[in-house]
Protein backbone atom coordinates (compact mmCIF):
# COMPACT_ATOMS: atom_id res chain seq x y z
CA UNK A 1 0.00 0.00 0.00
CA UNK A 2 1.06 3.57 -0.60
CA UNK A 3 1.98 5.16 2.26
CA UNK A 4 0.23 8.53 3.43
CA UNK A 5 1.07 11.70 5.07
CA UNK A 6 -1.82 13.35 7.40
CA UNK A 7 -2.96 16.58 6.47
CA UNK A 8 -3.89 19.91 8.73
CA UNK A 9 -7.46 19.20 8.35
CA UNK A 10 -6.96 14.93 9.71
CA UNK A 11 -7.21 13.56 6.31
CA UNK A 12 -4.37 10.75 5.32
CA UNK A 13 -3.58 11.58 1.80
CA UNK A 14 -1.36 9.00 -0.18
CA UNK A 15 2.27 10.30 -0.97
CA UNK A 16 2.02 10.19 -4.51
CA UNK A 17 -0.68 9.83 -6.84
CA UNK A 18 -1.84 9.64 -10.94
CA UNK A 19 -1.77 12.78 -12.61
CA UNK A 20 -4.29 12.65 -16.11
CA UNK A 21 -3.81 16.13 -17.59
CA UNK A 22 -4.47 16.02 -21.32
CA UNK A 23 -5.58 11.90 -21.35
CA UNK A 24 -8.87 11.58 -23.05
CA UNK A 25 -11.80 10.40 -21.11
CA UNK A 26 -11.20 6.62 -22.59
CA UNK A 27 -7.07 7.11 -22.40
CA UNK A 28 -7.71 8.43 -18.67
CA UNK A 29 -10.31 5.74 -17.89
CA UNK A 30 -7.24 3.21 -18.57
CA UNK A 31 -4.30 4.78 -16.73
CA UNK A 32 -6.66 4.79 -13.96
CA UNK A 33 -7.54 1.40 -13.84
CA UNK A 34 -3.98 0.33 -14.51
CA UNK A 35 -2.83 2.37 -12.07
CA UNK A 36 -5.11 1.11 -9.29
CA UNK A 37 -4.56 -2.62 -10.15
CA UNK A 38 -0.57 -1.52 -9.48
CA UNK A 39 -1.59 -0.09 -5.90
CA UNK A 40 -1.96 3.22 -6.65
CA UNK A 41 -4.46 5.03 -4.27
CA UNK A 42 -4.81 8.75 -5.39
CA UNK A 43 -5.80 10.02 -8.76
CA UNK A 44 -5.91 13.86 -9.70
CA UNK A 45 -8.07 15.32 -11.99
CA UNK A 46 -9.98 18.50 -12.80
CA UNK A 47 -12.86 19.89 -14.85
CA UNK A 48 -11.01 21.64 -16.92
CA UNK A 49 -9.33 18.36 -17.89
CA UNK A 50 -12.54 16.78 -19.45
CA UNK A 51 -11.97 14.10 -18.53
CA UNK A 52 -13.53 13.05 -15.42
CA UNK A 53 -16.03 10.71 -16.87
CA UNK A 54 -13.40 8.98 -17.80
CA UNK A 55 -11.77 8.65 -14.35
CA UNK A 56 -15.28 7.55 -12.27
CA UNK A 57 -14.83 4.72 -15.12
CA UNK A 58 -11.35 3.52 -14.34
CA UNK A 59 -12.65 3.49 -10.84
CA UNK A 60 -15.48 1.47 -11.40
CA UNK A 61 -13.40 -0.41 -13.61
CA UNK A 62 -10.80 -1.12 -11.04
CA UNK A 63 -12.94 -3.12 -8.54
CA UNK A 64 -11.04 -1.10 -5.73
CA UNK A 65 -13.52 -0.10 -2.97
CA UNK A 66 -14.27 3.13 -3.42
CA UNK A 67 -13.07 4.38 -0.48
CA UNK A 68 -9.54 3.20 -0.58
CA UNK A 69 -9.38 6.05 -3.47
CA UNK A 70 -8.21 9.28 -2.96
CA UNK A 71 -9.93 11.58 -5.81
CA UNK A 72 -8.99 14.94 -6.52
CA UNK A 73 -10.66 17.63 -8.30
CA UNK A 74 -10.59 21.24 -8.63
CA UNK A 75 -12.80 24.02 -9.80
CA UNK A 76 -11.88 25.60 -13.24
CA UNK A 77 -11.68 29.64 -13.31
CA UNK A 78 -14.89 29.98 -15.09
CA UNK A 79 -16.54 28.86 -12.14
CA UNK A 80 -15.70 30.74 -9.74
CA UNK A 81 -17.45 32.33 -7.27
CA UNK A 82 -19.84 31.05 -4.31
CA UNK A 83 -23.10 29.81 -5.95
CA UNK A 84 -21.31 28.79 -9.38
CA UNK A 85 -18.52 27.27 -7.42
CA UNK A 86 -21.56 24.89 -5.74
CA UNK A 87 -22.63 24.07 -9.25
CA UNK A 88 -19.46 22.77 -11.00
CA UNK A 89 -19.25 20.71 -7.97
CA UNK A 90 -22.49 18.90 -8.59
CA UNK A 91 -21.30 18.87 -12.15
CA UNK A 92 -17.63 17.37 -10.90
CA UNK A 93 -19.05 14.90 -8.83
CA UNK A 94 -21.57 13.82 -11.40
CA UNK A 95 -19.44 13.11 -13.93
CA UNK A 96 -16.90 11.29 -11.81
CA UNK A 97 -20.15 9.47 -10.44
CA UNK A 98 -19.77 10.08 -6.78
CA UNK A 99 -21.60 11.43 -4.18
CA UNK A 100 -18.19 12.92 -2.62
CA UNK A 101 -14.77 13.83 -3.45
CA UNK A 102 -11.89 13.47 -1.05
CA UNK A 103 -10.24 16.65 -2.23
CA UNK A 104 -11.42 19.99 -3.88
CA UNK A 105 -9.01 22.32 -5.24
CA UNK A 106 -9.28 26.22 -6.22
CA UNK A 107 -7.46 25.35 -9.92
CA UNK A 108 -5.83 29.07 -10.14
CA UNK A 109 -6.44 32.17 -7.34
CA UNK A 110 -7.14 34.62 -10.81
CA UNK A 111 -6.53 37.26 -8.52
CA UNK A 112 -8.11 39.79 -10.47
CA UNK A 113 -11.76 38.17 -10.76
CA UNK A 114 -11.42 39.06 -6.46
CA UNK A 115 -13.27 35.68 -6.21
CA UNK A 116 -11.10 33.45 -5.14
CA UNK A 117 -12.47 33.92 -1.24
CA UNK A 118 -15.94 33.18 -2.27
CA UNK A 119 -14.87 30.20 -3.67
CA UNK A 120 -13.31 29.11 -0.68
CA UNK A 121 -16.28 29.94 1.24
CA UNK A 122 -18.19 27.62 -0.90
CA UNK A 123 -15.36 24.55 -0.71
CA UNK A 124 -15.52 25.43 3.13
CA UNK A 125 -19.49 24.88 3.01
CA UNK A 126 -18.87 21.43 0.79
CA UNK A 127 -16.32 20.28 3.10
CA UNK A 128 -18.76 21.01 6.49
CA UNK A 129 -22.27 19.20 4.21
CA UNK A 130 -19.31 16.21 3.91
CA UNK A 131 -19.57 16.41 -0.25
CA UNK A 132 -15.71 16.79 -0.21
CA UNK A 133 -13.11 15.42 2.77
CA UNK A 134 -10.37 18.14 2.30
CA UNK A 135 -9.78 21.01 0.23
CA UNK A 136 -6.86 23.18 -0.55
CA UNK A 137 -5.83 25.22 -3.80
CA UNK A 138 -3.57 25.38 -7.04
CA UNK A 139 -1.16 27.70 -8.12
CA UNK A 140 -1.58 30.03 -5.21
CA UNK A 141 0.87 32.30 -3.73
CA UNK A 142 1.61 33.51 0.14
CA UNK A 143 -0.48 36.64 -0.62
CA UNK A 144 -3.71 34.73 -1.88
CA UNK A 145 -4.06 31.73 1.07
CA UNK A 146 -3.04 34.56 4.26
CA UNK A 147 -6.35 36.16 2.70
CA UNK A 148 -8.14 33.34 3.03
CA UNK A 149 -6.83 32.06 6.13
CA UNK A 150 -7.88 35.81 7.58
CA UNK A 151 -11.12 35.66 5.67
CA UNK A 152 -12.42 32.12 6.76
CA UNK A 153 -10.08 30.90 9.40
CA UNK A 154 -9.10 27.96 7.24
CA UNK A 155 -6.22 27.22 5.89
CA UNK A 156 -6.02 24.90 2.99
CA UNK A 157 -4.66 21.17 3.00
CA UNK A 158 -2.45 21.54 0.33
CA UNK A 159 -1.17 23.98 -2.52
CA UNK A 160 -0.64 22.30 -5.86
CA UNK A 161 2.22 23.84 -7.76
CA UNK A 162 4.76 22.97 -10.62
CA UNK A 163 7.56 21.28 -9.27
CA UNK A 164 10.19 19.49 -10.60
CA UNK A 165 14.34 19.45 -11.15
CA UNK A 166 14.14 22.25 -13.18
CA UNK A 167 11.94 24.36 -10.31
CA UNK A 168 12.64 23.73 -6.88
CA UNK A 169 10.01 26.49 -5.18
CA UNK A 170 11.75 26.41 -2.23
CA UNK A 171 10.11 30.34 -1.15
CA UNK A 172 6.76 28.44 -1.47
CA UNK A 173 7.74 24.84 0.21
CA UNK A 174 9.19 27.45 2.95
CA UNK A 175 5.48 29.15 3.37
CA UNK A 176 3.48 26.22 3.55
CA UNK A 177 5.50 24.58 6.41
CA UNK A 178 5.16 27.44 8.01
CA UNK A 179 1.14 27.35 7.74
CA UNK A 180 1.30 23.44 7.81
CA UNK A 181 0.16 23.09 4.42
CA UNK A 182 0.99 20.07 2.14
CA UNK A 183 2.93 20.45 -0.84
CA UNK A 184 1.95 18.57 -4.35
CA UNK A 185 3.62 18.64 -7.55
CA UNK A 186 2.10 18.98 -10.86
CA UNK A 187 4.53 17.75 -13.78
CA UNK A 188 6.91 16.16 -10.81
CA UNK A 189 8.87 15.18 -14.04
CA UNK A 190 8.93 18.46 -15.74
CA UNK A 191 6.97 17.29 -18.61
CA UNK A 192 9.06 14.16 -18.93
CA UNK A 193 11.11 16.60 -21.13
CA UNK A 194 14.79 17.42 -20.64
CA UNK A 195 15.07 16.67 -16.89
CA UNK A 196 14.84 13.28 -17.53
CA UNK A 197 17.69 12.91 -19.68
CA UNK A 198 20.27 15.37 -17.76
CA UNK A 199 23.15 13.94 -17.19
CA UNK A 200 22.88 14.05 -13.03
CA UNK A 201 19.35 12.46 -12.98
CA UNK A 202 20.98 9.77 -15.25
CA UNK A 203 24.48 8.90 -13.23
CA UNK A 204 21.91 9.03 -9.92
CA UNK A 205 19.36 6.39 -11.55
CA UNK A 206 22.21 4.32 -12.92
CA UNK A 207 23.88 4.37 -9.54
CA UNK A 208 20.77 2.77 -7.85
CA UNK A 209 19.49 0.37 -11.01
CA UNK A 210 16.42 2.19 -11.31
CA UNK A 211 14.77 4.68 -14.21
CA UNK A 212 15.38 8.42 -14.64
CA UNK A 213 11.76 9.12 -13.28
CA UNK A 214 11.94 6.89 -10.59
CA UNK A 215 14.92 8.77 -8.77
CA UNK A 216 12.91 11.91 -9.33
CA UNK A 217 10.07 10.80 -7.79
CA UNK A 218 12.17 9.96 -5.11
CA UNK A 219 13.55 12.90 -4.80
CA UNK A 220 10.56 14.73 -4.00
CA UNK A 221 9.55 12.22 -1.44
CA UNK A 222 12.75 12.90 0.41
CA UNK A 223 11.59 16.36 0.20
CA UNK A 224 8.23 16.05 1.73
CA UNK A 225 6.94 16.56 -1.72
CA UNK A 226 3.57 14.37 -2.69
CA UNK A 227 4.02 14.36 -6.65
CA UNK A 228 1.59 13.73 -9.21
CA UNK A 229 3.24 11.87 -12.22
CA UNK A 230 1.12 11.98 -15.63
CA UNK A 231 1.47 8.68 -17.80
CA UNK A 232 -1.25 6.98 -19.77
CA UNK A 233 1.62 4.09 -20.68
CA UNK A 234 1.32 1.29 -18.48
CA UNK A 235 4.78 0.23 -17.61
CA UNK A 236 5.32 3.89 -16.83
CA UNK A 237 2.20 4.27 -14.30
CA UNK A 238 3.64 1.05 -12.42
CA UNK A 239 7.38 1.85 -12.79
CA UNK A 240 6.48 5.37 -11.16
CA UNK A 241 4.52 3.77 -7.82
CA UNK A 242 7.79 1.79 -7.60
CA UNK A 243 9.76 4.42 -5.50
CA UNK A 244 9.37 3.12 -1.83
CA UNK A 245 12.00 1.14 -1.95
CA UNK A 246 15.37 2.62 -1.78
CA UNK A 247 16.56 5.89 -0.66
CA UNK A 248 19.17 8.71 -2.46
CA UNK A 249 21.72 10.21 -0.35
CA UNK A 250 22.56 13.76 0.68
CA UNK A 251 24.86 13.95 -2.47
CA UNK A 252 22.40 12.48 -4.93
CA UNK A 253 19.79 14.40 -3.55
CA UNK A 254 22.27 17.69 -4.69
CA UNK A 255 23.36 15.69 -7.71
CA UNK A 256 19.42 16.27 -8.50
CA UNK A 257 18.53 19.30 -7.48
CA UNK A 258 21.63 20.72 -9.15
CA UNK A 259 19.87 20.36 -12.49
CA UNK A 260 18.94 23.93 -12.52
CA UNK A 261 15.81 26.46 -10.64
CA UNK A 262 13.56 28.42 -12.44
CA UNK A 263 12.26 26.46 -15.35
CA UNK A 264 8.72 26.35 -15.99
CA UNK A 265 7.55 23.74 -18.43
CA UNK A 266 3.58 25.16 -17.46
CA UNK A 267 2.23 28.58 -16.64
CA UNK A 268 4.44 30.86 -14.46
CA UNK A 269 1.18 31.91 -12.40
CA UNK A 270 3.55 35.49 -11.15
CA UNK A 271 3.06 36.22 -14.72
CA UNK A 272 -0.84 35.52 -15.08
CA UNK A 273 -1.83 37.19 -11.72
CA UNK A 274 -0.62 40.59 -13.58
CA UNK A 275 -3.11 40.09 -16.57
CA UNK A 276 -6.21 38.06 -15.05
P1 LIG B 1 2.97 9.32 -21.27
O1 LIG B 1 1.73 9.82 -20.59
O2 LIG B 1 2.80 9.24 -22.74
O3 LIG B 1 3.47 8.03 -20.67
P2 LIG B 1 4.63 15.24 -15.83
O4 LIG B 1 3.85 14.37 -14.88
O5 LIG B 1 5.89 15.77 -15.25
O6 LIG B 1 3.78 16.33 -16.45
O7 LIG B 1 5.14 14.31 -17.05
C1 LIG B 1 4.21 13.72 -17.91
C2 LIG B 1 4.89 13.36 -19.20
O8 LIG B 1 6.00 12.50 -18.92
C3 LIG B 1 4.00 12.62 -20.14
O9 LIG B 1 4.37 13.03 -21.44
C4 LIG B 1 4.35 11.15 -19.91
O10 LIG B 1 4.15 10.42 -21.09
C5 LIG B 1 5.81 11.24 -19.55
N1 LIG B 1 6.22 10.22 -18.57
C6 LIG B 1 5.52 9.78 -17.51
N2 LIG B 1 6.20 8.85 -16.84
C7 LIG B 1 7.38 8.70 -17.48
C8 LIG B 1 8.51 7.88 -17.27
N3 LIG B 1 8.54 7.01 -16.25
N4 LIG B 1 9.54 7.98 -18.15
C9 LIG B 1 9.50 8.85 -19.17
N5 LIG B 1 8.46 9.65 -19.42
C10 LIG B 1 7.40 9.59 -18.58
Amino acid sequence: AVERVELNDGTAMPRLGLGVFQAGVDEAAAAVRTALLAGYRMVDTAAVYGNEAGVGRGIADSGVPREDVFVVTKVWNDDQGYDATLRAFDASAARLGLDHVDQYLIHWPRPRLDLYPETWRALCRLRAEGRVRSIGVSNFAPEHIDRLIAESGTAPAVNQIELHPGLHQGGLRAYHASRGIATQAWSPLGRGQGFLSHRAVAAVAEAHGRTPAQVVLRWHLQMGVVPLPKSVTPERIRGNLDVFGFELDATEMDLITGVGDGYHVGPDPSLLFDIS
